[in-house]
């Protein structure tokens, strides 16, 4: 395995070179070199340095080409630099020789991970995400959290982060008083079924739920009783918590064939909920008191801000330990990040949650840096995702108003992709089979793209009918765009092979494609360092529209040039297919061989 340096990052070195060679004085300028549509790249440094040396810009510009040869003024040019000139106000326009892309390529294909390198510090990141709640339907929210959350795991972990996975679910808290007590007085409830599968398991739940707190909101006494089981849960009373482990199972049926569908797999030693955080609570409550950080106020041990005020200007605290004595969701996280801290060795702390929970997050990593278990060597980010929207733009309802099942909505993509792969696949004579697979796959790929490819903090409308085009910026685009190319692959023949010919003249569409495929490192890594895969689904959108392009115009099993032009392209179709699964594969999505 070799990772192989980019075409961009050769090129920057060169011109800082010639730089430093051409004006010693100019010190470590950077030249400021960007991907451009005149030339290959455009370095713009040159203006700002012409200020800070007071010279003229076009004339430093002509000084740094000087130091770089290229075949028309050098008997011995610069291998990848083909053409330098000076442009415009003092812009340098470099063009890159073709042998060069074509060369970097191959050191691309001959290598399994495409030439990426691993981070240069990786280090431990917990990550926390598809943290559904326990005796409730997961809802859009919960889709976002896992998707997004499963592919920043893969993408670190490509980039060779150790990566341990936290489902923190929710599975305390005064509501299982609610339920335990309304399972008591009503035992049949969750009797009468056998819970064979998730859906089953989530709709008795889901009764159980609604009769529980619709008679804790009508009933002072069954309010009261329900107070008292959450004491005796708590205290950890035998029947208690034999019940509410019920509650936790039946919603782990469900919660698991959600994420099967989905195609997301979660193992079940990293499912730590709430519930699995309760030994340290009094300990995070005594070491926050007694270091200073939390005080008590009217009874309750909270944690003031300056910067934090409510509508009246009066302090918003965090309540650490409500006057009751009753620990909530704060020590819960609290002490969750001291056991990922210390036990776990983080020195990234991820948290895919919704936005509407970042008030949360930034009051509890402030007490944690307060009381030193975050610092600057260990850190935590909340991955804030914005709101899944409806058509109308409002928040995503049924028509009657209700959260939409998640599952609904993940079989309602399959069957609208399993008709386009109908359509599409005549030809290929799939049988029924294949059609459902592809189906799925093609569905969930496009629920998971359409999350994926948005930044993760903006609101999106779920629309299901552009999700599943096959135009556009849709993970359908991106794998027809592989079958395609898997396609042809398979048609060439015997003696057609994918070999790179690094001497042949390249056309403007192989060009544009090469280099594009040059940066799938430099992009991965910066997708893995500021954790947004959006700019990995944007690089495979490009991806494969200028694979569309160079398919449009380069014939590829009939290339005009003869074998070893055919072989250049056949090797292009390659590595462009593996850079699209690898990319894919990273963003959690399937890439069918055949469609
Ligand atoms: N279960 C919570 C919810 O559904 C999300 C948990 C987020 N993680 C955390 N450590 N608080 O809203």
């Amino acid at each position: 395995m070799a990772s192989v340096p980019s075409l961009a990052a050769t090129v920057h070195q060169r011109v800082v070179d010639a730089l430093s060679a051409a004006l010693p004085e100019a010190g470590s300028a950077d030249p400021l070199l960007r991907r451009s549509d005149r030339a290959d790249f455009q370095a713009n440094g040159m203006l700002a340095l012409a200020k800070k040396l007071q010279g003229n810009p076009r004339e430093l510009a002509a000084k740094v080409v000087s130091h770089l040869p290229v075949a028309a003024t050098s008997a011995d040019p610069d291998p990848v630099i083909a053409d330098i000139e000076v442009s415009g106000p003092g812009f340098l326009n470099i063009t890159i020789a073709d042998s060069a892309i074509t060369a970097t390529l191959a050191a691309r294909a001959a290598d399994d991970r495409l030439g990426v390198p691993f981070a240069q510090a990786p280090g431990t990141t917990v990550i926390d995400y598809a943290q559904p709640n326990v005796a409730k339907e997961m809802h859009v929210g919960h889709l976002r959290s896992a998707v997004i959350g499963d592919a920043v795991v893969r993408i670190l972990e490509f980039a060779g982060e150790k990566v341990v996975r936290r489902h923190h679910i929710g599975d305390w808290g005064t509501q299982f008083g609610m339920l335990i007590q309304y399972l008591i007085e009503h035992p049949h409830e969750l009797d009468h079924k056998d819970a064979a599968s998730g859906q089953q398991a989530m709709s008795n739940l889901n009764r159980l739920y609604k009769a529980a707190r619709a008679l804790f909101d009508s009933d002072p006494e069954f309010k009261e009783r329900s107070r008292r089981r959450v004491v005796d849960l708590q205290a950890g009373d035998e029947e208690t918590i034999a019940l509410w482990r019920k509650f936790v199972d039946e919603s782990k049926i469900y919660f698991y064939s959600v994420f099967d569908k989905l195609d997301i797999e979660i193992h079940d030693p990293d499912v730590v909920g709430e519930s699995g955080y309760n030994d340290m609570l009094a300990e995070t409550c005594r070491l926050l008191e007694e270091s200073g950080v939390a005080v008590r106020s009217e009874g309750a041990l909270c944690v003031f801000f300056d910067d934090i005020k409510g509508p009246e200007g009066n302090p918003v605290p965090l309540i650490v330990q409500k006057s009751d004595g009753g620990f909530g969701y704060a020590a819960t996280d609290l002490s969750a990040i001291r056991d990922r801290v210390q036990h776990l060795k983080a020195d990234t702390l991820l948290y895919v949650v919704d936005a509407r929970q970042s008030l949360h997050f930034k009051m509890v990593f402030e007490t944690a840096r307060r009381i030193g278990w975050l610092n600057d060597q260990v850190h935590a980010v909340q991955l804030a995702f914005g709101t899944v929207l409806g058509k109308d733009g409002k928040p995503f309802k049924t028509r009657a108003g209700e959260t939409v099942r998640l599952e609904d909505l993940l079989d309602e993509a399959t069957e609208r992709a399993a008709a386009v792969v109908r359509e599409k696949s005549e030809k290929l004579g799939l049988t029924e089979e294949d059609i459902l697979e592809r189906g799925a796959q093609l569905g969930v790929g496009a629920v998971k793209y359409a999350d994926l490819s948005t930044s993760a903090s903006r609101d999106y409308k779920f629309d299901l009918d552009q999700m599943v085009s096959l135009n556009g910026d849709t993970s359908v685009y991106l794998q027809y765009a592989y079958a395609r190319i898997q396609s042809i692959l398979r048609r060439a023949e015997e003696g057609q092979r994918t070999v790179a010919h690094p001497e042949l003249p390249l056309t403007k569409a192989e060009r544009a494609l090469g280099l594009h495929l040059d940066q799938f490192g430099e992009t991965l890594g910066e997708v893995a360092a500021g954790f947004e895969p959006h700019k990995l689904a944007g690089y495979l959108y490009q991806l494969a529209s200028l694979y569309t392009t160079f398919y449009d115009q380069c014939p590829v099993l009939k290339a005009e040039g003869g074998p070893s032009q055919v072989e250049n392209r056949l090797f292009l179709c390659d590595i462009t297919a593996r850079t699209l699964r690898q990319g894919m594969t990273l963003l959690g999505i399937r890439t069918p061989e055949r469609l």
